[in-house]
């Protein structure tokens, strides 16, 4: 069964005091409706511990940003699946476009952080994305299948049970800028054909791929409104309780 799923990246925002303020705002706001979708909340890893505390039994699940693909050793300021798992924490974003682009996590380390999370049971929500300039070109559709065929596509079914896909264009990240819900769709049921092929029609349909850049309470409803879009991973809008909400309540 595809699970409908709305995930907030913090980034490098808030500390610990804005952290647990906004997590108790997201709590109060929960708790005045219901909803199907599961709800994931990325913080920095110092903010981990102490929300990991204030959300034990709510419906938000807490993810981590990122994982080192080592198991452990001399990785200075680096933190393991280990240590998060040791936690609790058994969700992680993996290949997020900033960390692409800033930190060098290609597509090779990539598929090493994807399975040495999956050593550990951690659910992943893998990110792919194309540059403004992939798309102008047209080749947005290579370069989305190069990204999952390194990283992904050696994985055996089972593996999928824990893998989410964020479709996140990187020309639409932060900038205000959205793909439209028919490129956001084209994109997604894309993806979903090419694990079809790879896996199975089943296998493709169960997997959840959620829509990520400049998602807001202002374009979450048509978006979501897609087949293929299962859900979203936002970014500034999560930073705000009331948006992340709408964003919710959209899905
Ligand atoms: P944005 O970020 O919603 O601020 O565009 C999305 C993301 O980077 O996941």
């Amino acid at each position: 069964m595809r699970t409908k799923i709305v995930a907030g990246n913090w980034k490098m925002n808030l500390n610990v005091v804005e952290s647990q303020l906004l997590i108790g705002e997201l709590m109060d706001a929960l708790s005045t409706f219901e909803t199907q979708a599961k709800i994931i909340v990325a913080p920095s890893f110092v903010n981990l511990p102490i929300l990991a505390v204030a959300t034990e039994n709510t419906t938000i699940t807490l993810a981590a940003q990122n994982v080192h693909h080592k198991e452990k050793g001399a990785y200075t300021g680096e933190v393991s699946a280990d240590m998060l798992s040791s936690l609790g924490i058994d969700h992680v974003i993996i290949g997020h476009s900033e960390r692409r682009a800033y930190y060098n996590d290609t597509d090779t380390v990539l598929k090493e952080k994807v399975s040495k999370a999956l050593e550990y049971n951690m659910n992943i929500i893998f990110c792919v994305g194309e540059q403004l300039e992939d798309r102008k070109t047209e080749k947005h559709f290579d370069v989305i299948k190069k990204q999952l065929e390194i990283a992904l596509f050696a994985l055996d079914a089972y593996a999928y049970n824990f893998i989410t896909i964020a479709y996140e264009p990187v020309w639409a990240i932060g900038t205000g800028e959205t793909a439209s819900p028919e490129q956001a769709q084209e994109m997604h049921a894309y993806i979903r054909s090419l694990i079809a092929k790879k896996h199975s029609a089943s296998l493709a349909e169960d997997v959840s791929i959620l829509y990520g850049g400049s998602v807001k309470p202002a374009n979450a409803e048509e978006l979501f409104s897609k087949p293929d879009v299962d859900g979203g991973l936002i970014g500034g809008a999560a930073l705000k309780a009331a948006d992340f909400t709408a964003i919710i309540k959209a899905i």
